[in-house]
């Protein structure tokens, strides 16, 4: 194992975490104050991998190069997609060819996965079949927004169809994109072009029984959606243990399971939780309520606001008596005047001011 590689996919486009995802990629939203991005290469490091290679655009490069990610001793490089030319899922990783190299099987992540996978053991199950492809599947109870297996004998996939119309899946088996190659993959990709994974390669190695599946039924999430990036961090507030508390808290009620990072602060009467984590700096006042939500780092919450099932970014100014409501997306920068409301299912983009009520469910640009 010990010059295995990993290939990074995270040069992807997230319009279904818009506005939050304006501003940073999927693959640097963070769980449980960590970014995701920085749970892979930990758990990387825990399976010996030695070396990342990471499949992005310029500006994703850019945006994980300025957060300073822990890499726990794995060795990361960056394979670029051409500029304005995105690679879909495929063609990064033929780009990656010569970083990878033809000595060992390899693995390919999506970036945007949280998945208690053992990179260890879908590794050994490849070895052992002589595989060309392995794939780790989960169960979900809804497959149309996934890519599909279906088994036969001995863990070989004889069909892979891509979010197949609801209703249709022959199974619940879902790619969970994690995946094992042989170098001998590279010759079934075509060069300097951009192209589909699983649309173009997997259900033609499917047909020609070169492709496995390894199930596993760990914790996994696509943090694709608001309400699963809410879900993960909210699981992951369960099963944790010692979250770390802010210290200096006077006289706020903490109701568990709540994260907060380091230099919180939170005023007195403020009932904090359930399902609540809160970024780096964050300041919050006196009281305010907030659960259910994800607060970004270095935002400021002011006396008697009010927050829930809301996913707020960074830098944010929420001033006094503001009420947000269920389902809402606060960008970056954003300021929210004192007194104003914002009712269910809001998403406001990146430095917006507002200074009136928002009486309905829109997006605010
Ligand atoms: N470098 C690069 N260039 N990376 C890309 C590109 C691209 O053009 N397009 C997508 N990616 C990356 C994304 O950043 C993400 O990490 C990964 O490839 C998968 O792309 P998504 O756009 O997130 O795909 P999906 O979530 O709709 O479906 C995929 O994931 C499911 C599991 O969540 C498929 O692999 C499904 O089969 C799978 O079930
Ligand atoms: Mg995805």
């Amino acid at each position: 194992m010990k010059t295995l590689k990993a290939v990074i996919l995270a040069g992807g486009f997230a319009t279904r975490l818009r506005p939050l995802s304006c501003t940073r990629p999927k693959t640097l939203f963070p769980i449980l104050n960590k970014p995701l991005l920085q749970w892979i290469f930990e758990r990387l490091a825990k399976h010996k991998i030695t070396e990342a290679i990471l499949a992005v655009n310029h500006q994703t490069e850019i945006m994980i190069k300025n957060q300073k990610i822990p890499n726990y001793g794995v060795k990361i490089k960056y394979s670029r997609d051409p500029p304005r030319k995105p690679l879909g899922t495929g063609g990064p990783i033929k780009k990656a060819e010569k970083l990878v190299g033809y000595k060992e099987p390899f693995l390919v992540l999506n970036g945007d996965i949280f998945a208690d996978v053992d990179y260890t053991e879908i590794v050994n199950a490849h070895k052992e079949k002589d595989a060309l492809a392995t794939i780790a599947l989960c169960r979900v109870k809804d497959p149309s927004r996934y890519g599909v297996a279906e088994l036969t004998e001995n863990n070989r996939i004889k069909r892979f169809i891509e979010k197949p119309p609801r209703g249709t899946a022959p199974t619940n088996l879902i790619n969970a994109g994690v995946y094992v190659f042989s170098p001998k993959i590279f010759e079934s990709l075509p060069r300097g072009k951009a192209f589909s994974m699983e649309r173009e390669i997997f259900p033609k190695l499917a047909e020609k029984g070169e492709l496995y599946g390894w199930l596993f039924d760990g914790l996994w999430s696509d943090i694709g959606k608001p309400e699963d990036f809410l879900e993960i961090n909210k699981v992951l507030l369960t099963s944790v243990s010692n979250l770390p508390k802010p210290r200096n808290v006077k006289k706020c009620k903490m109701e568990e399971p709540v994260a907060c990072d380091e230099g919180v602060k939170i005023g007195e009467n403020s009932t904090i939780g359930p399902y609540t984590v809160i970024g780096r700096e964050t300041v919050i006042g006196k009281n305010v309520r907030i659960k259910d939500s994800v607060i970004f780092p270095e935002t400021v919450i002011s006396d008697f606001a009010s927050i829930e099932n809301t996913i707020i970014g960074e830098k944010v100014f929420i001033g006094k008596g503001v009420k947000i409501g269920k389902g809402c997306i606060i960008g970056d920068h954003v300021k929210i005047k004192d007194h104003v409301s914002i009712a269910n299912n809001v998403s406001i983009c990146p430095a917006k001011e507002i200074t009136e009520n928002v009486l309905e469910p829109t997006c605010i640009i």
